[in-house]
């Protein structure tokens, strides 16, 4: 459930008129102006659905149904540490898929979905272009290449004990 305070909902409608200065009030743009606004906000916040539809003359439903079709727009916002399995062919075929359903079970979370503590999302994505690292997953900026399953509890511990190490250092200083 998406809740904002009102600041928060001043500074989405700033952005979002941002962005729709940028097309023509046509439907035509729908597909544009929904990927600028994952853009800026990592996903597609309801208001922007609100937004977008006051401007292209469409209800909520309508653009749903549009940007259903397109799977690599999400609808809650993203973790602390973003994570995106690629499901390209060549990933696919080594076996990203098993990966994918490791990430569900350890963080027990299903893909496109966030963590309840809202450390992790999950995501696939199609292919991001180093095929020779297959399977590739991706946390954040960082890529880890040539995952398996058996190697998704063991990086997750890592990350949670280097935040784990940068929180007590700030609080050290
Ligand atoms: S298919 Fe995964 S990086 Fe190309």
């Amino acid at each position: 459930m998406e809740e904002q305070s009102a600041a928060e909902v001043q500074q989405i409608k700033a952005a979002i008129a941002q962005i729709l200065v940028q097309f023509e009030p046509d439907r035509s743009h729908l597909i544009p102006i929904l990927q600028r606004v994952q853009e800026a906000f990592g996903y597609l916040p309801k208001l922007a659905i609100s937004e977008i539809g006051a401007y292209l003359e469409m209800t909520d439903v309508q653009i749903y149904g549009v940007a259903s079709f397109y799977n690599h727009f999400r609808y809650i916002p993203l973790g602390k540490h973003p994570i995106q399995m690629c499901m390209g062919t060549a990933c696919h075929m080594v076996g990203g898929g098993l990966v994918l359903e490791a990430l569900e079970r350890a963080l027990d979370v299903e893909v496109g979905g966030i963590t309840e503590d809202k450390q992790f999302s999950l995501d696939r994505v199609a292919c991001i272009g180093c095929c020779g690292l297959a399977p590739v997953m991706v946390i954040g900026e960082k890529i880890f290449p040539k995952m398996t399953s058996t190697k998704v509890d063991e990086v997750l511990v890592n990350l949670k004990m280097e935040e784990a190490e940068a929180a007590k250092a700030e609080a050290d200083n």
